[in-house]
């Protein structure tokens, strides 16, 4: 399933501004180690679908948030996405050797130096945040972005649920285990990409923050379900990165738990849940339901 015209334009115009910010912030920055900045640079340039950014946008410019302050919003988060996958396909956790239908990061240069890449991307998200030009409401919430982004990040989020992931592996957790292992190593990071840009709009209320959180924390499981499911039916070349990894690891997916067809109900209905979230809301939708559409059919 390919996305509707008017998202595939914002996704266009996404990567492009995503690749010049990068570009542009990796001239600035200069580690002492070249190998450090070439693996930085790889971890962030080689592909990735952007998702993140996408909805960050997507957020974004319905509640008509400068696209200036959203740019460095969705550069912060794809950095802190970035240093994730590299960290994840390590020897210590996934031990997986291709991503985005390249080697990892780890195997094109080496393990200390995709750690160490690693640390350096989850640094500049927050570098970003902390020095990038902001309009001037923006600037007052510096340090409201940065609380949001570590919670979403950190031992309460994205790293507590792949602390999680690991404990899981080689045995079998309840559902509800499950559900939350997905929703803090994906869903976190996702729920930031509509809390941030929520936090630089100055008349959003907080019912319908909630709203928008809602959806936000089913589309994140709903995305971590189709990527058990596509670990299994999918294939190495489509997804870009080893199709059966988490089989062979033996990890407690949705999957392995419920079965496919039972994964494949479960991913609907989140769906639906985010759906319903929607409903009420003041605002012009129509963006954020397409993109949970693409999310729950997408390929790779
Ligand atoms: C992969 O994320 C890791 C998960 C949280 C499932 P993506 O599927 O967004 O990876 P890229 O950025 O497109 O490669
Ligand atoms: C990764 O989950 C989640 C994070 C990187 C935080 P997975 O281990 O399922 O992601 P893939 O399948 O390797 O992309
Ligand atoms: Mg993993
Ligand atoms: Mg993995
Ligand atoms: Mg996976």
């Amino acid at each position: 399933m390919s996305l509707p015209a008017p998202l595939e334009t914002l996704l266009t115009q996404t990567k492009a501004q995503l690749s010049l910010d990068f570009s542009d912030y990796l001239s600035n920055y200069e580690p002492a180690e070249i190998e450090l900045a070439k693996a930085i640079e790889y971890a962030l340039l080689n592909g990735g679908k952007r998702m993140r950014p996408l909805l960050v946008n997507i957020v974004g410019q319905m509640l008509k948030i400068p696209q200036s302050d959203l740019n460095q919003v969705a550069l912060a988060i794809e950095c802190i996405h970035a240093y994730s996958l590299v960290h994840d396909d390590l020897p210590a956790m996934d031990d997986d050797d291709l991503r985005r239908g390249k080697p990892t990061c780890h195997i094109q240069f080496n393990e200390a130096t995709a750690i160490l890449a690693g640390d350096a991307l989850q640094c500049m998200a927050f570098e970003v945040i902390a020095n990038a030009p902001l309009s001037q409401f923006a600037d007052s919430q510096r340090i409201e972005l940065i609380r949001h982004l570590t919670k979403a990040a950190g031992a309460a989020g994205m790293v507590g649920g792949q602390s999680i992931d690991l404990a899981a592996t080689n045995m079998q957790i309840p559902i509800e285990a499950l559900r939350n292992l997905h929703s803090l190593k994906t869903g976190a990071l996702l729920s930031a990409c509509v809390q941030l840009p929520c936090i630089l709009c100055k008349d959003i209320s907080p019912h319908n923050v909630q709203l928008l959180l809602k959806y936000a924390k089913h589309i994140g499981l709903a995305f971590q379900i189709q990527d058990d499911i596509l670990d299994v039916t999918s294939d190495t070349t489509t997804l870009g990165k080893p199709q059966g990894s988490d089989q062979d690891a033996n990890k407690s997916t949705f999957v392995s738990l419920l079965g496919l067809e039972g994964a494949q109900l479960a991913l609907h209905e989140q769906h639906e849940l985010a759906l319903q979230a929607l409903a009420t809301l003041p605002y012009n939708t129509q963006n954020l339901i397409q993109f949970s559409e693409y999310l729950v059919a997408r390929k790779y």
